[in-house]
């Protein structure tokens, strides 16, 4: 079989190495007569499949002592409900419900516009630098949990840079701040961590295990495991213990973090397949030299694009500010859409594949998360120029 070169935004390519392991191991794991996905989580066996990737996890990203980490489902989206609930405070409260509420109605237990009796006003807020679509989308859930607001938004500017720390608009009573550290529609990420009074909490999806993080100004990073570290059906959470002592009791219990830290993320059944394939590709990573070499490769990596269209004179359009721009999601457009049509009918034919943009902004995106191979980049930048010789 010849691999194509994958540029998806995830679920994304893995090592191949690792896809070859994963169907050698698939039909019997460990002596055990049965496969690891028929095998019940509580076996022996997969409870070292489960530990190996957690410990990996810690060991490869520098996750401090004080924090855990959790396995769980659900993707980055449940997180963006799970972190207000956890964080903000009850919105709902049982023996107070809503002014208004209606006990004889079917769901619907908590109204924002009319909130429950004893609802403090002076509950904690959270900002959220909207930065773009992913950044909306969590602060959405948020305004349905808790009292949540913009801090920053970069909608006006056609999301195409991040705030800086001075341009940060924070509340006195917020409980955190809220950022992602790599929209991977727009293709823009933050160069730096933000230094602040107050905790933040971080999606990284697009940008797992690509730098290395300041974990110490984070109360709670989270992220799927489909871009950078493994296939979809994982997300790994990380979260700071201190704030584990006084979560609201109403939280329903999947979505309570203390269910999955307590449990050593064995509460439920968790996505096996996803965190064996996963700690087969942490594996992969440590082998490669860990997170110095995957930080140093997305670095090299993205400037090879971002040359072919710095060079390309005008041919290619980059729409991030320089400082801004992704190392993992690399966005450019063309002049007119016929020609980006044309673009990625002939980049397919050269089994480059996956390189349209998100279907809210068109143009064109190349993810090139940790384990695509730099020769596929390569092979990218030379079509890139031979089109624009061609059509230039
Ligand atoms: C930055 C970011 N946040 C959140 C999501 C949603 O993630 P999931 O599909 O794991 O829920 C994505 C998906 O692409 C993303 O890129």
């Amino acid at each position: 079989m010849e691999r194509v070169h994958n540029f998806c935004a995830g679920p994304c390519t893995l090592p191949m190495s690792v896809v070859q392991e994963l169907a050698d191991e698939l039909p019997e794991f460990g002596g055990s007569g049965m496969s690891l996905i028929e095998m019940s989580h509580r076996d022996p066996i997969y409870d070292e499949v489960h530990h190996r990737t957690m410990d990996l996890l810690r060991e490869l990203y520098l996750v401090p002592d004080d924090m855990s980490v959790l396995l769980l489902q659900g993707g980055a989206t449940l997180q963006f409900a799970m972190v207000p609930l956890n964080l903000l405070g009850p919105g709902y409260d049982p023996d107070r419900p809503s002014a208004g509420y209606d006990p004889d109605r079917p769901s619907a237990g908590y109204d924002p516009d009319r909130p429950s009796a004893g609802y403090d006003p002076d509950r904690p807020s959270a900002g959220y630098v909207v930065s773009g679509s992913w950044g909306e989308k969590a602060l959405e859930d948020a305004e349905l949990v808790g009292r949540a607001y913009a801090a920053w938004s970069g909608a006006d500017g056609g999301f195409t840079a991040m705030p800086t720390v001075d341009q940060l608009s924070i509340r006195d009573d917020s409980r955190y701040l809220h950022v992602t550290s790599n929209e991977t529609i727009g293709g823009i990420r933050l160069p730096e961590f933000f230094d602040l009074g107050i905790r933040q909490v971080a999606d990284m999806s697009s940008d797992y295990l690509t730098r290395v993080i300041p974990w110490d100004r984070f109360d709670v990073v989270y992220g799927g495991a489909q871009k950078n570290i493994g296939p979809a059906g994982l997300t790994v959470v990380f979260v700071r213990n201190a704030i584990l002592d006084d979560l609201p009791s109403t939280i329903p219990a999947y979505l309570r973090y203390t269910t999955h830290t307590e449990t050593d993320s064995l509460a439920n059944t968790p996505p096996v397949f996803a965190i064996w394939a996963t700690g087969k590709v942490l594996q992969w990573m440590k082998d490669q030299g860990g997170l110095p070499a995957m930080e140093k490769r997305a670095a090299e990596r993205s400037s090879i694009l971002y040359d072919a269209i710095d060079g390309s004179d005008g041919f290619y359009i980059s729409p991030v500010e320089r400082t801004y721009r992704s190392h993992t999601n690399v966005v450019f457009r063309l002049g007119d859409e016929q020609l980006e049509q044309r673009f990625l009918t002939e980049a397919e034919e050269h089994r480059l594949v996956n390189l349209k943009g998100h279907r809210s902004v068109g143009g064109m995106r190349a993810s090139i998360y940790n384990a695509l191979p730099t020769s596929s980049v390569e092979i990218l930048s030379e079509f890139m120029a031979d089109f624009a010789a061609a059509n230039g």
